[in-house]
């Protein structure tokens, strides 16, 4: 019987050997997981509740409190008012400054990141996340919601 049990007893190490190697595959397989995920990421990047930028709770607040000081009335700079909506999204000197679904391509976040432009606010480039929040919601749509 001795000569049968350790064999059998070899075995056993040799599966529980194997079964113990067998999660070291998964790490790979999470990974590529993740990095899906992470494809995705803009969609929950924004760090905020809401997954969609929310013209009227993110985008109207920040250029009140960064912009409209010195663009909004009869002596708005270039003739970019912000006061509103419609304004924002159509006037301005050398024509409207949002293009919708394309933030690269709007003078707002040329702008806003000193793409070859007086950088906005004159004072000094705003956080990162606030220019990519109105990036967002530009390539959303640029709605009125
Ligand atoms: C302290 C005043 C002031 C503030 C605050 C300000 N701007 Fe301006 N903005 C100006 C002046 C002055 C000009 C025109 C001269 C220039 O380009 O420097 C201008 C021009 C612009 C232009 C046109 C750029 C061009 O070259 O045609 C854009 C777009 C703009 N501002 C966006 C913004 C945005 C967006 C904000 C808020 C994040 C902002 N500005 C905040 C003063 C300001």
């Amino acid at each position: 019987m001795k000569r049968v049990a350790v064999p059998i007893l070899a075995l056993g190490i040799f599966l529980i050997a194997c079964s113990s190697q067998t999660p070291e595959p998964k790490p790979s397989t999470s990974e590529t997981t993740q990095s899906a995920d992470s494809n995705q990421e803009p969609r929950v990047e924004p760090g905020l509740q809401t997954v969609t930028v929310s013209f009227k709770e993110d985008i109207n607040p920040l250029i009140q409190a960064n912009c409209l000081g010195c663009h909004s009335g009869p002596k708005a700079k270039e003739g970019i008012d912000m006061s509103s909506y419609d304004l924002l999204t159509t006037s301005g000197e050398h024509g409207a400054i949002i293009k919708p679904g394309d933030s690269s391509g709007s003078l707002m976040i040329k702008a806003m990141t000193g793409d070859g432009v007086d950088i906005m606010p004159p004072a000094g480039k705003l956080p990162d996340d606030k220019i990519e929040l109105v990036a967002q919601w530009i390539d959303a749509g640029a709605k009125n919601d």
